[in-house]
């Protein structure tokens, strides 16, 4: 197997962005300029919460799928402010990131976690986009992959082969979100290599070979070619740029073209 018998997958991550009135015009824009990635390109739009009902409708038909940003794994009870797998399935949401950097920083998501809401949306039925990416100290450090290694052993601890394989992964260095200070296309390369590996030993080869890996982390219409056309970047998780119709076709064109 190699990259084009993999799913391309771009997914904007709108973050706490949008009020409903401006998710229907945001992607009331995006859907015809993507229609021509059907088929080819995955595309995504993960939104807040709030958004979900209306973003559904507003791409019933299209070839634009929905996310959600985070997933609880518990199946209900007492968990004030939390969002359970099967509501977001009910509504009619497809995947979900979770274990963001955001998330992590600032919510005290842990790889425990992370693991635990990974397996809860895979069993409803979602599909995750679970994140990763080393801190800028632990680059200077050079410890960039053992921080992988260890996230994406813990995260996907106990998931089998066959939900690993609905999984997808984002790579994300935190170093390079929100920063306009994007990796470099042999660094983003470097690391999604090394996640494939990973996931082999861990796996097989064939299933590894079939995990669709992003790269995020500013991450725009500019330098998305570049990034895009390595072998082991399969997509991206875009923030920022994802609130621009024309710079998230970019992206979407950009993958289709391979
Ligand atoms: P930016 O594209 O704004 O750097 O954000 C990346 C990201 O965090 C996507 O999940």
């Amino acid at each position: 197997m190699n990259k084009s018998s993999r799913k391309a997958i771009i997914a904007g991550n709108w973050k706490m962005n949008k009020t409903r009135p401006e998710a229907k015009e945001l992607l009331e824009a995006i859907k015809p300029l993507v229609a021509n990635a059907d088929g080819k390109v995955e595309v995504i739009a993960c939104v807040p919460f709030t958004n979900l009902e209306t973003a559904i409708n507003a791409t019933a038909g299209s070839n634009v799928k929905i996310g959600a940003e985070n997933v609880h794994f518990e199946k209900s009870g007492a968990f004030t402010g939390e969002i359970s797998a099967d509501m977001l399935v009910e509504l009619g949401v497809e995947y979900v990131v979770i274990g963001h950097s955001e998330r992590r920083q600032y919510f005290g998501e842990t790889d425990e976690t992370v693991n635990k809401r990974t397996k809860a949306a895979l069993a409803a039925g979602l599909k995750p986009i679970v994140c990763v990416g080393e801190l800028l100290w632990e680059r200077e450090c050079n410890i960039t992959e053992e921080v992988i290694a260890r996230q994406i052993k813990l995260d996907l601890f106990d998931v089998s082969a066959a939900d690993a394989k609905k999984t997808v992964i984002a790579y994300e260095p935190v170093w390079a979100i929100g920063t306009g200070k994007t990796a470099t296309a042999d660094q983003a390369e470097e690391v999604c290599a090394f996640i494939r590996s990973t996931l082999a030993k861990i796996y097989d080869n064939a299933t590894a070979e079939a995990i669709t890996i992003q790269y995020g982390g500013s991450m725009n219409a500019k330098n998305c070619a570049e990034l895009l056309a390595k072998t082991n970047v399969d997509g991206g998780l875009i923030g920022g740029a994802s609130l621009k119709a024309a710079d998230f076709n970019t992206i979407v064109q950009a993958a289709v073209q391979g």
